[in-house]
């Protein structure tokens, strides 16, 4: 079993030589103030979550776009800050995008182009020519800074989702042979008819295969991929190695199934720092004597919150002996709410709440409690612990990495995982109860069936999953990226 220690030794021996640099959209860390202290607060979502302990144990530096403004005073002339904060052991060197260039780059051509292409959940994509124009331009900008990072110096560059896709290309122009490349693409690869649909497909597809190993979550999406490759490029697809050879350039296309640091979760999880908070917030959000459902998302359409919102209801119509004994207590951060698809679920999921938890209100009990400030991790460790079961209900997702952490977290070999068909993670995690989030009426009975298995059986079912993201961990995932990468060899100069 790879372990952070293993994936360390490993990598300080092999990569001695070398310089790792990872970059991607979202920092691991941003420095806010908070009730007038300045604090670092570690960023949620999955790539983050993934990415963070593999940097602490092989080092490197990581290129990120800073957001706050206390992000640019914190850090040195290079524009670096050492993390994390408790114990630094990376470097984050942070860019800083004007307003236009994180309008078309980030919110445009990412968030209302790709992003919906990718995921196929029915919001239309919207690709505009100059958010494009944007997205190349700030490519260009993350590119220029890796290579001005890397200098003459030996470098792995490892390039992290559907942000940076160019970044490779504008790598390959400058000519240098000292990289070798690496490009990790988080969110499904779509079929080619949808595929089909994005104005610079050629661009996309050629750029992606400048590098020298492409890695995505499923072999489904590598698969998505090489069809789309052969739909629209003059190149050769080599079936037994996976690869796409172009202009005598060959890229390898493999999946790699991302994970967490389940160790290190495991180990916090039945810290008496995190039962101790467990008890707490029991109390604190009147959970004592309730079965809790949790469900922890970003706000976003993909996410099928609404659709775990009207699971619930169906469930309390059918069920009605449970109210009053349970609480869906949905977790939901803030993200991208200057598109309007965003904003927009935002209100569907303030009046959706409050209609259901009005029709089945009974004296101060609610079943469904909302949330959407912010989340200290530790808060959130604790509610998996406490929690009967928890409810992924993804519309479509690369992997879902709140699944993972979920049943890392249960070291009482406790608690049911609930987990939309339409994940990644569902492939490996057979042993959840798994759901049509789109068919009320099943989730509905899931939850049911959740809620009254036998302790037997959720501990039979929690082990098995247990084991398999033991053994497929975070560290397990970037020692098989690493250890690819390490193959090539780099150029003659
Ligand atoms: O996994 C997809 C992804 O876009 C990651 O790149 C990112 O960390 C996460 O979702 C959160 O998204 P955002 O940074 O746009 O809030």
């Amino acid at each position: 079993m790879w372990t952070k220690r293993q994936l360390q030794g490993t990598m300080k021996e092999s990569l001695s030589d070398y310089l790792l640099v990872v970059a991607s959209n979202r920092q691991p860390y941003s420095h806010l103030v908070k009730s007038g202290r300045l604090t670092c607060v570690r960023q949620s979502g999955g790539l983050v979550t993934a990415l963070d302990p593999v940097m602490q144990a092989v080092e490197g530096v990581w290129v990120a776009e800073g957001t706050s403004p206390h992000d640019r005073q914190v850090v040195d002339a290079n524009g670096k800050v050492l993390l994390p904060p408790e114990n630094p052991s990376y470097a984050l060197r942070r860019i800083f995008l004007t307003k236009e260039e994180r309008d078309g780059y980030y919110y445009g051509y990412s968030n209302e182009g790709l992003w919906p292409m990718a995921h196929v959940v029915y919001t239309r994509p919207v690709f505009r020519v100059e958010d494009w124009k944007q997205y190349q331009r700030v490519n260009e900008r993350f590119a220029q800074t890796i290579l001005d990072e890397v200098g003459d110096r030996k470098a792995f560059v490892w390039i992290q989702d559907y942000h940076l896709i160019l970044v490779g290309q504008y790598l390959k122009a400058a000519n240098r042979p000292n990289l070798i490349t690496s490009f990790f693409w988080h969110i499904p690869w779509p079929n080619p008819e949808v595929f089909h649909i994005c104005p610079q497909k050629k661009e996309i597809l050629e750029a992606l295969i400048c590098y020298d190993l492409l890695g995505f979550q499923i072999r489904y999406h590598c698969d998505n991929f090489l069809a789309a490759v052969d739909a629209n490029l003059e190149s050769r697809i080599d079936r037994e190695r996976n690869s796409v050879v172009f202009q005598n350039h060959e890229t390898l296309v493999r999946p790699f199934p991302i994970s967490v640091d389940f160790e290190g979760l495991s180990d916090i999880s039945q810290s008496d720092l995190i039962r101790n908070r467990a008890e707490e917030l029991r109390e604190e959000l009147g959970l004592k004597g309730k079965k809790v459902l949790i469900g922890v998302d970003r706000l976003d359409y993909t996410k099928g919150i609404p659709d775990k919102f009207r699971a619930v209801d169906r469930f309390l119509e059918k069920y009605p002996e449970y109210k009053e004994k349970i609480v869906l207590f949905q977790l939901g951060e803030i993200s991208r709410i200057h598109i309007s698809k965003y904003k927009e679920l935002n209100d569907e999921l303030n009046a959706l709440a409050e209609e259901i938890n009005w029709k089945h209100s009974q004296g101060s009990w609610l079943p469904i409690v909302f949330t959407r400030s912010y989340t200290p991790y530790q808060d959130i460790l604790a509610l998996y612990t406490l929690a009967d079961a928890c409810l992924v209900g993804s519309l479509h997702d690369g992997m879902n990495l709140v699944a993972k952490e979920f049943i890392s977290s249960r070291t009482d070999a406790d608690g049911v995982l609930i987990l939309s068909y339409f994940t990644g993670a569902a492939r490996e995690l057979t042993d959840a109860i798994l759901v049509n989030p789109y068919d009320t009426e099943s989730f509905a009975e899931a939850i049911h069936q959740a809620l009254a298995m036998p302790r037997e059986e959720r501990e039979k079912r929690m082990k098995k999953m247990r084991e398999i993201v033991a053994q497929n961990n975070i560290f397990r995932w970037a020692g098989k990226v690493l250890s690819q990468l390490l193959k090539f060899d780099f150029q003659e100069a």
